[in-house]
């Protein structure tokens, strides 16, 4: 079966008690688990992981080659500041998605910048958990596209 990685960085294993205001109540795991669930229904098996160290978000990108079709890709703030994520993108050739659970361009100017979206094949931001989702959906269209 197809699989996809649902790769998530620092301070993300935070989420349903990191600023709730602005990331919402929805924690790590159960995003996971909806992400699985959907990528069932899709077809494809989603395997998550999420870092805190950007030299183990690396590590994950790297191993992804060979074993996942794609990525879906919350850097956190790495985003803005990360040239190696962007590389490791770009080394592994596999289609990447930036995801931001809120509208990084409705917030400080230091979030506009985005290393991640000069490799990216798209970027979803502002949907919070159900970004994902719609993240995966997106996948499946690019995936099926180059079939
Ligand atoms: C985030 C946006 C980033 O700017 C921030 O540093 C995060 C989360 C988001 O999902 O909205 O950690 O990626």
């Amino acid at each position: 079966m197809t699989s996809i990685l649902v790769l998530n960085g620092p301070n993300l294993n935070l989420l349903g008690q990191r600023q709730p205001k602005v990331y919402g109540k929805t924690t790590l795991p159960e995003i996971e688990a909806a992400c699985r669930q959907h990528g069932e229904a899709l077809g494809y098996d989603v395997a998550c992981q999420q870092s805190n160290h950007e030299g183990a978000l690396i590590d994950a990108i790297h191993a992804a080659k060979g074993t996942h079709a794609g990525i879906i890709l919350n850097a956190g703030a790495y985003t803005h500041t990360s040239i190696a994520l962007m590389d490791a993108i770009a080394s592994v050739e596999l289609p990447a998605i930036e995801l931001h659970l809120s509208n990084v361009h409705a917030r400080e100017s230091f979030r506009h910048v985005s290393y991640i979206s000069k490799v990216a094949i798209g970027v979803i931001c502002g949907f919070g958990p159900h970004g994902y989702i719609l993240a995966l959906d997106a996948l499946k269209a690019h995936l099926d596209k180059d079939a």
